[in-house]
């Protein structure tokens, strides 16, 4: 056995488990597809600048967690720890925003690196799908993107996966009230480093997973009783829309997002059964960072959702489905001359788009029906001398046991009636 392991805190996907991994991306894409989400990929390192920038200097994520390196040729890069930073570089780069209808609609789907302490539900390298819909303030878009995460959590089955919703306000009304939370927490009793955070990102303070900081912060000033006209009747706007929908959700006045880039619109979706590592996905509107980025005004929103928490909290709920079948049809040749016509058998069956599958290196029939049973195959085909004679191959059902000799120019057409 190799001495190699996969790096702390990363994991292989591999099966049967990565086809429930696979399943999980598609039916998120899918999902905003039928929203007019359009495919992008993005490189999976980018200038170091465009996540201090974008993700902002004062996070967790820019001053623990980034993998930063400096390349051969002497520049710093680093792995994305996020998606909508590089989309929104992308989208700019090529100057989208001017080639059509606004909102430019992209959907993502890839590895992200994080360098944080493992643990059960935070992997350094995991996988999100995302979706950002950029050039358009529209309470529509947010509820939109919000109902469409929402859906795909019910695609793939999920039952208690909860939304908690807030505002951030914007460049009007959040000054105003980051001074009054500020004034607030000087005066508690609280250690150096959240000292320091008062300074730097106060709204972070309300986020404090400790018990002792919690308890002072009952009375901490509320966002909502700050908000200006205008971010107050958006939000209104959002929550109404949400209602209209049928999504439930639990405004949390509390609800701060780790990246700095976020305005009005926030949003998280938990989930209980994974202890602390409970955010499944997150997202919300980001109105100013394109012109942080040195871009045009392009208000905009999305989502990223956690691919291996959504995972998990399916085999919470008992929602996974794990013996995903690896092919429909398998072939057993229990001589050399069953092998030759199966070989045209399988390559014809997907040809018309029939998975199959056989055994390969000269296993004999029991490991060859062992194969035919962990490939998880309605179907095997099995024929041998006797019956290739009479030129036949028997056609067995795999979950009755059911055994009927088949003509061999009628396997093609029996299997793709069968399988109809
Ligand atoms: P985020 O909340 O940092 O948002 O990440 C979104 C989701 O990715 C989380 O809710 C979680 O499920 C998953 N995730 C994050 N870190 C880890 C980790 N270390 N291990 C496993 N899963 C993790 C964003 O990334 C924003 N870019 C979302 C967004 C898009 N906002 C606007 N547009």
């Amino acid at each position: 056995m190799s001495t190699f392991r996969a790096p702390k805190g990363t994991f292989d996907l591999i099966p049967p488990d990565s086809a429930a991994f696979l399943r999980v991306r598609e039916v998120m894409a899918q999902t905003v597809r039928l929203a007019g989400y359009q495919y992008v990929e993005t490189p999976a390192f980018e200038d170091t600048t465009l996540f201090k920038r974008g993700v902002g200097e004062s996070t967790d994520i820019v001053n623990k967690e980034m993998y930063t390196f400096t390349t051969q040729g002497g520049d710093s890069v680093t792995l994305r720890p996020e998606g909508t930073a590089s989309v929104l570089r992308a989208v700019l780069q090529a100057n989208l925003e001017k080639a059509g209808q606004l909102p430019v609609k992209l959907y993502y789907s890839g590895s992200y690196y994080r360098y944080e302490r493992p643990q059960k539900g935070r992997y350094r390298h995991f996988s999100q799908v995302g979706a950002e819909a950029l050039g358009a303030q529209d309470p529509q878009l947010d509820a939109e993107l919000i109902i469409l995460a929402v859906d795909a959590y019910r695609a793939l089955g999920l039952k208690n996966v909860r939304l908690l919703l807030n505002t951030l306000g914007d460049a009007t009304c959040r000054p105003v009230y980051r001074a009054a939370l500020q004034d607030y927490l000087r005066a508690l009793d609280l250690d150096e480093a959240t000292r320091a955070r008062i300074e730097l990102n106060p709204l972070r303070v309300l986020d404090d997973k400790r018990a002792e900081v919690q308890a002072q912060l009952t009375d901490a000033p509320r966002i909502v009783d700050y908000l200006c006209e205008d971010c107050k009747a958006y939000h209104d706007e959002v929550r109404g829309l949400l209602t209209a929908a049928g999504v439930a959700f639990t405004d949390d006045p509390k609800l701060v997002r780790g990246l700095d880039y976020y305005t009005r619109t926030t949003f998280e979706f938990v989930h209980d059964g994974l202890g602390s590592q409970s955010a499944v996905g997150g997202g919300g509107r980001y109105d100013g960072l394109s012109e942080l980025l040195g871009g045009p005004s392009l208000p905009s929103v999305g989502w990223a959702l956690g691919v291996d928490r959504t995972v998990l909290a399916m085999e919470a709920e008992g929602v996974l489905e794990r013996d995903v079948p690896r092919v429909d049809v398998f072939a057993v040749p229990l001589n050399d001359e069953a092998r030759t016509l199966f070989f045209g058998v399988i390559t014809e069956l997907r040809r018309r788009g029939v998975s199959a599958d056989t055994v390969f290196g000269g296993r004999g029939l029991k490991g060859a029906m062992k194969a035919a049973d962990r490939s998880g195959a309605r179907y095997a085909l099995v024929a041998g001398e006797r019956d290739l004679a009479e030129n036949v191959v028997q056609l067995k059902d795999l979950a009755s046991g059911e055994q009927s000799p088949v003509a061999v120019d009628q396997i093609i057409p029996t299997i793709k009636e069968k399988l109809s």
